[in-house]
């Protein structure tokens, strides 16, 4: 079926500095993903989303891109990228690119341009803006970085939008050249095979046309948030005219067979679900990172599946993340037991799962001292638990220095618990997270009512979390436990058979501390309205 495999599939992320140096120069590259698309393969994931790669200043580590054509040297060449789709196809995983079309680098040919006189053919491919009458910045829109969105260019004595860094101008999506560039770039890699983008802050592409202030947040914790969020981004995200540019991005990208495009989205649920846009010609998949941000309680979680399916459009389909590039690591954030229970949580919700590397062998967030800081973000704005270094660690192949990542020096610390943390020690080991996920993504391959199923909430209590999902005569029960306390939990026993226990043994009874399990119920033709109550 088209599309089938976006909708089925698991979806894994590549941070391609971290992942395999080939090269020996401390930072990955396309050779190094490409020796270890058979382990993607044998862990049982579909497809793999590779952040930016384009040839680029590396001021945000690639999403400053110089050269939307192209490929880094860093990481390779075309030809690697060719080599690189072409071998993962031959394994049946899907490629995914990032698009970065918000901001180009100021290292862009077209940026150049645009800067060198007010005249220029490319002057009005970036937003310029005449300084405020004080000389100051036109309006206070602010950087996602820390300070103002705007900077003065002295040579032509305008101001240049950046919602990210000065090093990151935006590009001006009202200008129909623009688009179509930018639409042509799409269209470059999706002739070579490329299964789909996965569009970087697709919510931030239209500006307000009248450039208003944004109005104040009443919530600000000044010395504590982010600057950005002094302002409400009233007029900086979300605007109305968004919608037009991700409708015919899908275009785009439905000029090819079976692609798919996925926005990355930090917004509210309702606003969320926008994105999959009027008579679903949106993202088929917009992003939503709402398992990231929910408090890791068995009835938050429940609360939030239970507003996020309805809110769902008709034909819509759901999708989750537990982590990415710029988000603590879920080890870090709930702990090494409960990052086993979020695994099964996240490869048995109904909808499309991506799994961040290095979350299959547990991998936590390295802390990076001060001196050894890389990320940006983390240098505008010190101390403030704002730096994305520590999710951003080579990954851990094997136990030895290095960690297999490289020969080399690394281009951030590895961390030191590389001993067990890695994907060579787990291989052997039944009762590791690696073996677990594997587990998981057989199971998940094995059982369209996990893959495609519907889903039917059961129960949730102040410890514990059941749903079914249901396909074609097919029940399979799962039952979470958040806490690491024993939960007298409604079982689906009798009729249920353990499929799959976090703990990786013949479950039975009461759920133990920190363990959750998937069911199969054989209540295929009398109503199965729920599970019962064990002991009362
Ligand atoms: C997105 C990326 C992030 C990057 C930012 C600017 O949020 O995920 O890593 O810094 O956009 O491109």
């Amino acid at each position: 079926m088209e599309g089938s495999w976006w909708r089925d599939g698991v979806v894994y992320q590549v941070y391609p500095r971290s992942f395999a140096d080939a090269n020996g120069d401390g930072i990955g590259d396309l050779a190094g993903i490409r020796c270890k698309l058979p382990y993607l393969a044998g862990l049982g994931v579909d497809a793999l989303w590779i952040s930016p790669v384009y040839p680029s200043p590396m001021a945000d580590f690639g999403y400053d891109v110089s050269d939307y054509r192209g490929i880094d040297p860093l990481f390779g060449d075309i030809a690697g990228m060719d080599a690189l789709i072409a071998d993962a196809h031959a394994l049946e995983l899907k490629v995914i690119l990032d698009f970065v079309p918000n901001h180009s680098s100021d290292e862009h040919p077209w940026f150049r341009e645009s800067r060198r006189s007010r005249d220029s053919v490319f002057r009005d491919w970036y937003i310029w803006r005449d300084p405020a009458p004080d000389g100051g910045p036109p309006n206070n829109w602010l950087s996602n970085f820390g300070g103002s969105a705007w900077t003065f260019d002295p040579l032509t004595a305008q101001y240049y939008l950046h919602l990210f860094l000065d090093r990151q101008p935006d590009l001006n999506w009202r200008h129909p050249a623009l688009r179509e560039a930018m639409y042509e770039s799409m269209r470059f890699w999706l002739r070579r095979g490329v299964d789909g983008f996965r569009v970087d802050v697709i919510y931030h592409v239209m500006k307000d046309a009248a450039f208003r202030d944004n109005p104040p947040n009443p919530a600000f914790h000044e010395g504590i948030d982010a600057e950005s969020h002094r302002y409400l981004p009233l007029h900086t995200a979300d605007i109305p005219e968004t919608q037009g540019v991700v409708s015919a991005m899908r275009s785009v990208v439905d000029e090819f067979p079976d692609r798919v495009l996925i926005g990355e989205l930090y917004l509210p649920l309702e606003r969320i679900v926008a994105y999959y846009g009027e008579d679903l010609s949106g993202a088929h998949l917009p992003f939503n990172f709402l398992l990231i941000g929910t408090p890791w309680t068995a009835r938050a979680i429940a609360g939030l599946v239970t507003r996020y399916e309805a809110a769902l459009p008709s034909g819509g389909w759901p999708n989750w993340v537990l982590g990415n590039h710029d988000k603590p690591r879920i080890a870090s954030r709930v702990g090494d037991a409960q990052a086993r229970v979020a695994a099964m949580l996240l490869l048995t919700l109904r909808g499309t799962p991506t799994m961040y590397y290095g979350d299959e062998i547990g991998m936590r967030d390295v802390p990076v001292p001060f001196d050894e800081v890389r990320d940006p973000f983390e240098l505008n704005e010190p101390h403030k638990g704002l730096g994305r270094d520590p999710q951003r660690t080579p990954m851990r192949w094997y136990p030895r220095e290095g960690a297999g990542f490289t020969r080399g020096r690394p281009w951030l610390r590895i961390g030191d618990d590389v001993d067990t943390r890695n994907v060579a020690t787990q291989e052997g080991d039944p009762s590791s997270m690696l073996s677990l996920y594997r587990a998981l993504l057989r199971l998940r391959r094995e059982t369209p009512a996990l893959s495609r199923g519907d889903i039917r909430l059961l129960l949730a209590d102040e410890a514990a979390l059941a749903y079914e999902r249901t396909h074609d005569g097919e029940r399979v029960v799962v039952v979470l436990n958040f806490t690491g306390a024993p939960a007298d939990l409604p079982m689906p026993e009798p009729a249920g058979k353990v499929l799959l226990s976090t703990h990786g043994d013949e479950a039975r009874g009461a759920l133990r501390p920190d363990e959750a399990r998937i069911y199969r119920v054989s209540c295929l033709r009398r109503p199965c309205d729920g599970i019962r109550r064990t002991g009362g």
